[in-house]
């Protein structure tokens, strides 16, 4: 694995790899000797984290499953802020130079779509693309598909309900990508029709003939799922050309979601969550969006693993 810039680059086989590889070092980390032995591997290693953009999960993930690898980590949150970007570095002369600095691995969360791709043109070391804007996150797409499996034990015949801001979420745009994969799948996107998912993912749903619908009736969505996955208002980036936010507030997965919603159904969420699923429904059983984050850590060391192998 070089580059990590979409998640149309995946296939099934990479996909498959990534997936044990992460059940392995689930494993290694349960007990402190296999930790060690497992902290050995990548020693000397160094993987540069740079943030244009707020981040919980995707940054301290990253940063704990190299560290877990013996991967020096150096980087800063707010790099709009804290690097020389703030004097109008070009993205480029600021690869160009930590690849001078013999990085092995550059993880970068930017605010414009596209700037990944255009790290990834001159960088002589892997680009992660921690999410670009409103393009893609193809890391969480990966361990979104990975805790569609554990948890469905299928990837393929699955309706997933897709709620929330599908014009401006990331997420969901990089999951559809993953779903098409696979057949049998339906895609169920509910949202006003103004966070509606863009035209280039209906597009590529088209292509590979993976059905899908929009609706804006939730309940209904929610009685015939198998997954749902949903997402916050995108707030702080413009809605094609206007920054009005758009109301979801009736599209809000709380208790009586809760009872239209199949017993083997699961409930995931990229997260930060801003209301849009109640705390009520944490103890739920089909909830699963804590878990999705935490298996976010082990795909992220198969991926960390799977690039430093590369450069032994
Ligand atoms: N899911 C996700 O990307 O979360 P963060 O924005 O906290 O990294």
């Amino acid at each position: 694995m070089q580059h990590i810039l979409s998640a149309e680059q995946f296939d099934d086989e990479q996909l498959q790899q990534l997936f044990v590889d992460a059940d392995m070092f689930r494993q290694l980390d349960q007990s402190i000797e296999s930790r060690r032995e497992v902290m050995t591997r990548h020693t000397g290693r160094i993987m540069l984290s740079m943030f244009y953009e707020p981040s919980t999960r995707t940054r301290f993930s990253f940063e704990i499953a190299a560290t877990k690898l013996g991967i020096g980590v150096v980087g800063t949150e707010n790099a709009a802020e804290f690097s020389s970007a703030a004097k109008g570095e070009t993205i480029e002369d600021t690869v160009k130079v930590f690849n001078e600095y013999g990085v092995d691995a550059i993880n970068m969360r930017t605010k414009e779509e596209g700037h990944a791709d255009r790290a990834a043109s001159v960088s002589t070391v892997a680009i992660i693309n921690g999410g670009d804007g409103k393009g893609e996150h193809p890391t969480q797409a990966a361990l979104d598909l990975y805790t569609i499996k554990e948890q469905t034990g299928r990837l393929e015949n699955l309706n997933i309900v897709m709620g929330g801001d599908l014009a401006r979420g990331r997420t969901v745009r990089s999951l559809s990508k993953l779903i098409t994969r696979y057949p049998g799948n339906k895609i169920t996107y509910v949202s006003t029709p103004e966070l509606q998912i863009g035209n280039d993912i209906k597009a590529q749903l088209d292509e590979h003939t993976t059905e899908y619908e929009e609706t804006t009736e939730m309940l209904s969505a929610l009685r015939e799922a198998d997954v749902v996955y949903w997402t916050r208002l995108q707030t702080e980036r413009a809605l094609t050309g206007s920054d009005v936010a758009v109301g979801q507030d009736h599209f809000i997965i709380d208790k009586t979601a809760l009872e239209v919603l199949p017993k083997q159904a699961i409930i995931m969420h990229p997260l930060p969550r801003v209301g849009e699923i109640t705390a009520a429904v944490d103890a739920d059983p089909r909830a699963q969006y804590f878990r999705q984050a935490g298996n976010g850590l082990y795909i992220r060391m198969a991926m960390l693993d799977s690039i430093m192998k590369q450069r032994d």
